[in-house]
């Protein structure tokens, strides 16, 4: 990892400001995101998956002071927390296990609040001093972290709120705002080599990188997600029932939890669907993209039309020259979360970041309209099980060319 704090790698990205300008604005921004929310809000947990906004709150605060001030990952501020927000860190030490992170009544809001205080002054301060370039750079991920954590705390909201029978909302506005868009299909008619990932320049996760090369066949991508309009006719032909779409494991998985349709809609009084998102109950938005759809739901539906899954390589292939491609909605592709040849994971306390999750995952690429807009890069690589439903997920069609199929 090479920190630059003052460019990026992205093409057409913006200048990103000087690291201690950046370390106050996502520091804010996080605080911003749960204003106006209880501490009950703030405390409860929904489902295993999904932790408390408080939890997120004090372990990106903690991921600085255990891996920026600390010494070999021991929390310098509140050592004594290190259990509670220790999230996966095996070489780190013991972990609070994740199911039970919303029974955490202690430390109250108000002292996570504090925490967060002691350890933004603590980095000031550092930030100020002589920071070896070692600790410069886990600066750097401790900022990408902390806006990884900022759409998690959406996605985990908006899931407890949708368990409340009575919808509360996050705010008042829907998102993302939507258009009618026709879909046209982005052509890579030649067949040839790619070049694929992050280059040796600018922050990029260790998963994005070495930039290596890939053999890409004739293909087309479409312009833009698919909408809730078209995934509504997915549902209304009930063939979430019907096997011939769906791989074998998400058949079972629909099956045995009764799926009908995707995660957060709903049938209104009079037949029509209605979809819970920020703004609470709402009618579905025919234009917005489809979205908490897990892989399995975003490949059947692929198959249903005729199309399939863009491969992650065609998928930045065509970003490369198409920079606003992604960023309403995640976008599942086809290929399985692994490593890139010659893969290394960060060096040192960083070391278990990525890498050690490079199994039993897809890659989602793009962004959504919850992810930090400085955040999205065109080689950014999320991943999540194929069941998963509760992240801002949803497709982009691919077809290949010059064959009689998908
Ligand atoms: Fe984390």
């Amino acid at each position: 990892m090479t920190v630059d704090t003052e460019t990026r790698a992205d093409p057409g990205a913006a200048t990103l400001p000087p690291l201690r300008v950046r370390f106050d604005a996502i520091r804010a921004r996080t605080i911003a995101l749960v204003d106006g929310l209880s501490a009950e809000d703030l405390v409860a947990q929904s489902m295993p998956d999904a932790s408390p906004a408080k939890w997120h709150l004090a372990h990106t605060t903690w991921f600085f002071d255990a891996l920026v001030l600390g010494t070999r990952g021991q929390p310098r501020v509140r050592p004594e927390w290190g259990v509670l927000l220790n999230s996966y860190y095996d070489a780190l030490g013991a972990k609070h296990p994740r199911p039970e992170r919303g029974l955490l009544t202690r430390p109250s809001l108000a002292e996570v609040l504090a925490y967060r205080r002691d350890v933004d002054a603590a980095m000031r301060e550092a930030l100020r001093g002589e920071l070896d370039s070692a600790r410069l750079e886990l600066v750097e991920l401790g900022l990408q972290h902390e806006q990884q954590h900022q759409e998690l705390i959406v996605t985990d909201l908006l899931h407890l709120f949708s368990r409340n029978p009575l919808g509360p909302a996050l705010r008042a506005s829907p998102a993302p705002a939507s258009r009618e868009t026709p879909l046209e299909w982005i052509e890579h008619a030649d067949e040839g080599v790619a070049e694929i990932g992050a280059g040796e320049h600018g922050f990029a996760f260790d998963n994005e990188r070495p930039r290596h090369r890939v053999w890409l066949s004739p293909f087309a991508l479409a312009s833009r997600p698919v909408t809730n309009a078209e995934f509504l006719a997915f549902v209304e032909a009930d063939d979430y029932r019907d096997p011939q779409w769906w791989l074998s494991d998400g058949f079972a998985r629909a099956t045995e939890e009764n799926w009908r349709m995707p995660l957060y809609w709903r049938r209104d009084e009079r037949g029509g669907v209605e979809q819970f998102g920020v703004a609470g109950w709402r009618a579905l938005d025919p234009n917005a993209p489809a979205v908490h759809l897990s892989y399995y739901e975003a490949d059947a539906y692929a198959r249903f039309v005729g199309a399939r899954l863009p491969t992650e390589f065609e998928w930045e292939a065509i970003a490369q020259s198409h920079p606003p491609l992604g960023g309403d909605v995640w976008e599942w592709t086809s290929s399985a979360y692994s490593p890139y040849p010659g893969f290394r994971p960060f060096a040192g306390i960083a070391a278990e970041y990525n890498g050690k999750f490079m199994s039993g995952q897809m890659v989602l690429r793009g962004g959504s309209w919850a992810t930090p807009r400085d955040h999205i890069r065109t080689s950014y690589r999320n991943f999540f099980p194929p069941h998963a439903r509760w992240q801002f997920s949803g497709l982009r069609l691919a077809r290949t060319l010059g064959r009689d199929r998908a």
